[in-house]
């Protein structure tokens, strides 16, 4: 990815920040995945009263770009509420890894920017062979 495209991919997830929906924890997390076609999708966690169906923005994205019939991605960006790095949690790791793991991440805080691989953060994952 270019600088200009991880700043702009930056934008994007602060933007799907913004549609979070997180009464119960507070915690607002915003994400933009951008295909190989350079389209961009957002996710946004959104909680429920019955915490257990509350949806991570990671895997929101996800879903968002597989049923607009979306298989391939270049990176992601994620963003928290909190100004502090949201690491993915392990579900979204799982599903990140199966359907981009060759993906970047970006991770955004007040304080930067870090990059991972999705083996990094998910090294020796499940898979069903
Ligand atoms: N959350 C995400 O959206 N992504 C993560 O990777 C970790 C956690 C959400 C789920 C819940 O709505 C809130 O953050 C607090 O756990």
């Amino acid at each position: 990815m270019l600088p200009s495209e991880i700043d702009n991919l930056i934008r994007e997830a602060k933007s799907a920040l913004k549609k979070a929906i997180a009464p119960y924890s507070g915690f607002t997390v915003g994400a933009a995945l951008i295909a190989n076609n350079g389209k961009i999708y957002h996710g946004c966690n959104i909680e429920n009263p019955s915490l257990m169906l509350s949806f991570c923005a990671e895997r929101a994205a996800l879903i968002n770009a597989i049923v607009e019939g979306e298989r391939y991605f270049k990176a992601i960006a994620i963003v928290s509420g909190n100004g502090e790095y949201c690491f993915p949690c392990g579900a979204c790791r799982q599903m990140l890894a199966e359907f981009a793991p060759d993906m970047e991440i970006y991770l955004v805080s007040d304080k930067g920017i870090k990059k991972f691989s999705v083996d990094e953060l998910l090294p020796h994952r499940f898979k069903k062979i």
